[in-house]
């Protein structure tokens, strides 16, 4: 059955997709579209000469929601509940990957899938709908490990006295909604002068991040985009915000042989034959008409690479600066 449509919620408008059409053009053969959300990404590589697409979601409503459109396709968009890390187990020798990280506006949008501290609702934040909620985490989780997520995954400063009043306040009755988890975040941190991000926003990050192993994903997904893609195929990667974007640039930049491991702090990689040249330099941000019409593509970034026909292999999560919590190896 279709999930009901929750209708002051706006559809998700896809980021990035003209410049990442036009870095990928001309566009042919199939496509694995890692994080098919709404299907802004897919629809726009079919349209733009893909012969089939497999779009790939973790979340079974993405899929619920496609049901309604997908037969327009006849056959060239077929969808795969699953996580883009084992998108290799799916299709191999693709033309090209595309990734645009993150949540979707419907994921955001339904207050019962506990995204948002804007809208009250269940505090879970699972992008699978199934296994350990946002509240199972807070309520699990020792002060020191929590404090260690809010840093880590939100690089939130005042980690520990959140950690703290979250502890506190469990004792007094369990946080099982995202109203009651933002305001005990709020009251620890200072009023947001104008313009700044809601208190909560780097905490809300930082258990979704957990919740969904996140960079665990990114990590494990951009080596099965390499196994799944054939020689001069592309990986198209759209970030939202600078962590996973320095994941991106640097799984892109040590895999292209390019990485600078001069520095005594960082791990030293070994000269192998590069898996990928660098289509993008630089990251590619939102032209100022995108920025016009969508404010919410301001910290999108885009990179793109080349597949070469060096054999696929690992990379250790040091080499992409991959962020870890400290119990973690
Ligand atoms: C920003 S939205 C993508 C929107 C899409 N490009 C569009 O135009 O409609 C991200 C989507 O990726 C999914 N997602 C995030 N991480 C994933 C993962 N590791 N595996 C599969 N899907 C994932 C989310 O459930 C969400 O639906």
């Amino acid at each position: 059955m279709a999930a009901p449509r929750d209708p002051n919620a706006a559809p998700h408008v896809p980021v990035l997709l003209r410049p990442l059409l036009q870095a990928v053009a001309p566009v042919h053969g199939t496509w694995i579209d890692g994080t098919f959300g709404a299907g802004g990404y897919s629809r726009g590589l079919l349209e733009a000469g893909a012969d089939k697409v497999i779009g790939i979601d973790r979340d079974p409503l993405a899929h619920q929601m496609a049901a309604e459109w997908i037969g327009q396709y006849e056959g060239r968009l077929e969808l795969v509940e699953d996580n883009f890390a084992n998108m290799d187990a799916h299709a191999e020798g693709v033309d090209g990957v595309v990734l645009d990280l993150g949540v979707s506006s419907m994921q955001l949008d339904r207050a019962e899938r506990g995204f948002s501290f804007q809208k009250d609702g269940p505090l879970d934040m699972r992008m699978e709908q199934s296994g350990e909620t946002a509240a199972d985490l807070v309520k699990r989780l020792d002060e020191t490990t929590l404090a260690d997520v809010l840093y880590t995954f939100g690089e939130e400063r005042a980690s520990r006295r959140i950690a703290k009043a979250i502890v506190r306040e469990r004792a007094v009755e369990p946080i099982e909604t995202t109203a009651r988890l933002s305001s005990i975040v709020e009251a620890c941190l200072p009023r947001p002068k104008p313009g700044q991000s809601h208190p909560a926003t780097r905490s809300f990050q930082a258990l979704r991040i957990a919740v969904n192993d996140e960079y665990g994903a990114l990590w494990r997904g951009l080596m099965a985009a390499e196994r799944a893609l054939k020689p001069g195929g592309l990986l198209a990667v759209v970030t939202f915000h600078s962590v996973e974007d320095r994941m991106v640039k640097r799984f892109l930049q040590a895999r292209a042989g390019r990485l600078n491991t001069v520095s005594r702090y960082e791990p030293q990689v070994e000269a192998e034959q590069p898996r990928f040249e660098l289509v993008t330099r630089k990251a590619v941000g939102p032209d100022d008409e995108e920025l016009a019409q969508n404010p919410r593509s301001r910290s999108a970034r885009l990179r793109v690479g080349r597949r070469t026909a060096a054999e696929a292999g690992d990379i250790e999560s040091g080499v992409l600066s991959m962020p870890q919590l400290r119990g973690k190896s």
